[in-house]
């Protein structure tokens, strides 16, 4: 239980990237461009991420119901990825980032696979920041994968399969939903949503987050830290 109430130095944060599609509509542009815009974010909140006190961010980039989108559309989201994955190397050593991808590989181009994987081994050693980027991702199928992979159903082992507890879950867009996004993962989050659509979220609205998760008490299920004290008190 004590492991709960470490105060931590840096956080977990998940970010449901979304609103790139009315972003660019609201402008008279394709969906597309607003995808590409939305990539540009990605490097101007990778880079505001550790001066913010996070240390790992989990980046939803495409989920495994966004297959059902237009096949245009699901290109264009594949061929953006694959250039983030291919170009994102130098950037990443630079600013001591290790990026991981998340989620199913059996549904993506072998391209783009070969490029997270060269990705993933050149920016093994990054330590200032663990990048993970979700793709072709769902919490439901990552949670049925780690029950189907342990050799004992217990919270430690799927926890550890899946991954680090969310201090801090972001969705922009104004939407008020997970969408199947590290719902294990998310048990006792912070959620904020913004209506910011992702293409005008910048280190401002980031550090804002953090501000309001840090202004947030977070207990658990147990009782505030201060009554307690109090009530002891009064019983000695
Ligand atoms: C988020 O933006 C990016 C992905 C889901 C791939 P959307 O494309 O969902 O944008 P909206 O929600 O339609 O505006
Ligand atoms: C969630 O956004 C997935 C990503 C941001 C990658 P969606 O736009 O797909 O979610 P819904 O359809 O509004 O729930
Ligand atoms: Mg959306």
């Amino acid at each position: 239980m004590s492991v709960y109430f470490t105060s931590q130095s840096t956080l977990h944060v998940g970010i449901i990237m979304d609103g790139n599609g009315r972003w660019a509509l609201a402008r008279g542009l394709p969906r597309a461009a607003g995808h590409r815009a939305g990539v540009e974010t990605v490097g101007r909140i990778v880079e505001a991420a550790p001066p913010a006190g996070i240390g790992i961010l989990t980046l939803f980039a495409f989920s495994s119901d966004n297959w059902r989108r237009p096949a245009a559309e699901v290109e264009a989201l594949m061929r953006l990825l694959a250039i983030y994955m291919a170009k994102e190397t130098p950037r990443c050593v630079e600013q001591g980032v290790r990026l991981e991808v998340i989620g199913r590989r059996d549904r993506l181009a072998t391209g783009l696979c070969a490029a997270i994987s060269r990705v993933e081994a050149a920016t093994a050693h990054g330590s200032r920041l663990r990048l993970r980027i979700a793709v072709d991702y769902s919490a439901r199928d990552a949670i049925l994968a780690a029950a189907r992979g342990a050799s004992e159903l217990s919270l430690d082992s799927l926890g550890t399969a899946l991954g680090p507890p969310v201090d801090l879950l972001i969705r922009t867009g104004g939407e008020r939903r997970l969408s199947d996004f590290l719902l294990w993962e998310c048990a006792y989050a912070e959620l904020v949503f913004t209506r910011t659509m992702w293409p005008d979220f910048g280190a401002q609205d980031l550090a804002a987050a953090v501000r309001e998760f840090r202004g947030r008490e977070r207990r658990f299920g147990a009782v505030p830290e201060a009554p307690v004290r109090l009530r002891e008190a009064w019983l000695d």
